[in-house]
């Protein structure tokens, strides 16, 4: 073995012997130990609640360092994306690997104008939904049932079925968000107008035409477009692990994204930004002071949504974006925006407090992305649906590129079993 390959293992000493383990450097320099063989070899398994230090596949759709507060798809960093490309370049970039061309950008958003109608059938389905639900939960089940509609692009072996259903997802979730937030305002369906790009369509079908009278005009529709790019991918979070997890049984695309909806859901991940509005809302109302809010989340009475990240412990690279752009939208001299206000005051407390220093806490991608949405005339409940659309490119990426993957499996991990030995019924012993 020559110096170089040695340096590719580690050697695992345990009571049975020596196990070397291969070790992968990523493009960045990352450093994988592959542990395929340790069961056969040693009987043992690991523990990793939270797959904190488990890399479940290797990928080339996301590169983020956690340290560095560094995001890129596809190799471009997410501050040049965030300017410089439209949510639709964005999201074929993370799909299809490169960015489109003008012909591929035209094919693609013309094939996803003449596919945002949802079957007849299906409007009539979500409007007999309860109006009041929320929006993930009616989302995720109209998401559900469109391998019903379309049982012609379900077969996850048929390249061509998983294309068409790939522009089917795309084309239809913001008309089937609009139709949602509209029955929940007792306000009939508007149908998407294939004149427009898929971001003015999605705010038209959501507010119709009142939204052009909005003070923040282009600045409206062009806030939406970076805060979807912003939302576009972040490799295995949550809800993209269960995409994964769940397109690994060979289940179709639309049964994996319905389920990455669900995982979404939760305000650990994608609900936190309804649950830091109504957090800010809730310190307004009770006047409470932020010191004593802090406190009570130091006590772990509750936790301060908005904070907090598995992977980034510097900053996160998106709330930057984000809060410029909340300050150019909401901190207007003439009329400042008081949660936005209230939030800065928030982060800055506790910025300036150890406990969040100490355990690297920092705003990220939640934090102030509530009070803009708020601003634009979206309801708290709607948030989360606003980070599906714009996650939508990444989860199925993530879908298709497991397909290809030549390590693909059905995912199934193992368990460290502390349960009861074995016992019999009683009259049985
Ligand atoms: N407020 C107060 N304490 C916190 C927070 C928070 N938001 N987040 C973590 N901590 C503390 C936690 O109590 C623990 O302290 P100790 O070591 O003394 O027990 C320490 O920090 C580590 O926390 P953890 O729960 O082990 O960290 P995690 O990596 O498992 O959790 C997180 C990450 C995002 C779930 C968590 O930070 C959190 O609950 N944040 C609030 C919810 C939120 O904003 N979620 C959005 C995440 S980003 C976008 C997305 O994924 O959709």
């Amino acid at each position: 073995m020559s110096e170089d390959d040695k340096e590719r293992t580690v050697e695992l000493h345990y009571e049975g012997g020596v196990l070397k383990l291969p070790v992968f450097t990523g493009t960045e320099g990352e450093r994988t130990i592959e542990l395929k063989t340790l069961l056969g070899s040693t009987g043992m398994t690991t523990l990793d609640p939270g797959f904190s230090n488990t890399a479940s596949c290797s990928s080339k759709i996301t590169y983020i360092d956690g340290d560095a507060g560094i995001l890129r798809y596809r190799g471009y960093p997410i501050e040049d994306l965030a300017v410089g490309a439209t949510f639709l370049e964005v999201a074929y970039l993370v799909i299809y690997g490169e960015l489109p061309g003008p012909d591929q950008l035209k094919d693609f958003s013309d094939k996803l104008r003449e596919n945002a109608d949802i079957p007849a059938d299906m409007g009539t389905l979500i409007d007999a939904m309860p109006r009041n639900g929320h929006p993930m939960a009616l989302m995720a089940s109209a998401v559900n049932t469109l391998a019903a509609y379309y049982d012609d692009s379900v077969d996850p072996g048929d390249e061509d079925q998983v294309e068409l259903a790939t522009i089917r997802l795309l084309a239809k979730l913001p008309t089937i968000a609009a139709r949602i937030y509209r029955n929940s305002i007792g306000e009939k369906p508007i149908s998407p107008d294939s004149s427009l790009d898929y971001v003015d369509n999605f705010i038209r079908m959501t507010f119709g035409d009142t939204h052009a009278d909005s003070e923040l005009g282009d600045l409206f529709n062009q806030a939406v477009g970076m805060l979807l790019v912003l939302h576009a991918d972040h490799e295995l979070n949550c809800s993209t692990a269960t995409v994964r997890v769940v397109g690994s049984s060979k289940a179709d695309i639309y049964a994996s994204v319905a389920s990455g909806l669900n995982a979404l859901s939760g305000p650990s991940h994608g609900g936190a930004n309804q649950a830091v509005l109504e957090m800010l809302e809730q310190i307004r109302d009770s006047g409470i002071s932020i010191e004593d809010f802090l406190e009570r989340v130091k006590a772990r009475e509750m936790r301060l949504m908005g904070f907090g990240h598995r992977v980034y412990k510097n900053f996160d690279p998106r709330s930057k974006e984000i809060k410029v752009l909340a300050s150019q939208i909401l901190d207007r001299d003439d009329n400042p925006d008081e949660l936005f206000a209230l939030a800065l005051k928030l982060e800055a407390a506790a910025l300036a407090d150890p406990y969040f220093t100490e355990r690297k806490l920092y705003p990220n991608v939640d934090f102030y992305t509530g009070v803009i949405y708020r601003t634009m005339g979206f309801p708290n409940n709607m948030f989360t649906a606003l980070f599906a659309i714009g996650r939508l490119p990444g989860w199925v990426a993530h879908y298709r590129e497991q397909l290809h993957d030549p390590a693909f499996r059905i995912a199934r991990p193992r368990q460290h079993y502390v349960g009861a030995s074995e016992r019999r019924l009683p009259g049985l012993e």
